[in-house]
């Protein structure tokens, strides 16, 4: 018997963009042009100066907040290979990293250094830095700070803050993470706070029917069908439930050997959403983690 085999799929083009982590297929985000904007306008002092002022960007999970920033690095690191601006940017997830340590070792290596993964003491990895920007200016987003942020008596982001042409991007979901730093820290990091609202249901309908046509053969999925996950998916606020429900809903009518997706399968993908429940409970999860961290 063979455990595996390739399969055509009468349903399916290709299910990589309803992954969570998945990128927009067109690289850049839909529907935040203004944010993505004022972004660059705080960020283009970098360009002239070296140093820009910081930002801190807050918003609930599912808001864009980690493509976006994604984004606006990539378009900072292609314009300085255009211009031969000497400057780099960063991005490190502290959610992952977890420890400071960690995290400033993904800074340095992203800064274009060759570090090994382990044996470099901390001090060490801060002077390679501080020598790197002898040429050159540094962009660091730190995405998921609040994991780092009440870690340490001296947190990594003053270290870093304290640096010449060094700019933080700073990314959480919760605004309190940035108003409830130290005085002293706020003064110094001095960020520019900007919001991701919620995406407004048109949004969501416009950014899911980009992904269900990169997904879905035509006609796999009937208008009125999308307009429904929209709406569910825009109460829920988190982008990536419309996601889960169409790709089950594409799974259910694939297995029903059926050529096109139906009420039926959207139906029994939203029940076995328990990812509603999920999500609720996850937000209240976040909650007593923030608290814990900052207790
Ligand atoms: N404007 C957009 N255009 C296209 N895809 C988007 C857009 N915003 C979000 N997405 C997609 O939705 C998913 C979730 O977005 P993202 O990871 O940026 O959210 P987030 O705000 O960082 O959430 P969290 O707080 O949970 O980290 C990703 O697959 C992302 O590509
Ligand atoms: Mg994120």
């Amino acid at each position: 018997m063979t455990l595996f085999k390739e399969k055509s799929s009468r349903i399916f083009m290709d299910t990589k963009w309803l992954q969570p982590l998945s990128d927009p297929p067109s690289g850049k985000p839909l529907c935040r042009d203004t944010s993505l904007k004022l972004m660059a306008d705080f960020l283009s002092d970098v360009f002239t100066t070296g140093q820009a002022r910081n930002l801190f960007i807050f918003g609930k999970p599912g808001t864009g907040k980690t493509v976006c920033v994604q984004y606006l690095l990539s378009e900072i690191n292609k314009y300085a290979k255009e211009t031969k601006a000497p400057i780099s940017a960063v991005y490190v997830n502290a959610g992952r990293t977890r420890t400071p340590y960690y995290t400033m070792l993904e800074i340095v290596k992203g800064s274009g250094l060759k570090v090994p993964d382990a044996g470099w003491q901390m001090f060490r990895l801060k002077m390679a830095f501080e020598n790197t920007l002898r040429d050159k200016a540094v962009v660091i987003a730190i995405d998921e700070v609040d994991a780092i942020l009440a870690k340490e008596k001296e947190p990594l982001v003053y270290y870093l803050n304290r640096q010449p042409k060094t700019t933080l991007i700073l990314i959480s979901n919760r605004i309190e993470d940035a108003t409830q730093l130290p005085e002293r820290a706020l003064s110094t990091l001095q960020p520019k706070l900007i919001s991701l609202d919620p995406y407004k249901p048109e949004e969501i309908k416009e950014i899911l029917l980009d992904r269900v046509k990169h997904t879905f053969h035509s006609d796999v999925l009937p208008d009125n069908l999308l307009g429904e996950i929209a709406r569910i998916t825009s109460e829920a606020g988190d982008l990536r439930l419309g996601f889960s429900i169409l790709l089950s809903a594409g799974y259910s009518a694939e297995k029903a050997g059926k050529a096109r997706i139906e009420e039926e399968d959207v139906k029994s993908a939203i029940k076995g959403e328990s990812k509603l429940d999920i999500l609720k409970k996850m937000e209240a999860l976040r909650e007593q983690l923030q608290k814990l961290r900052k207790g």
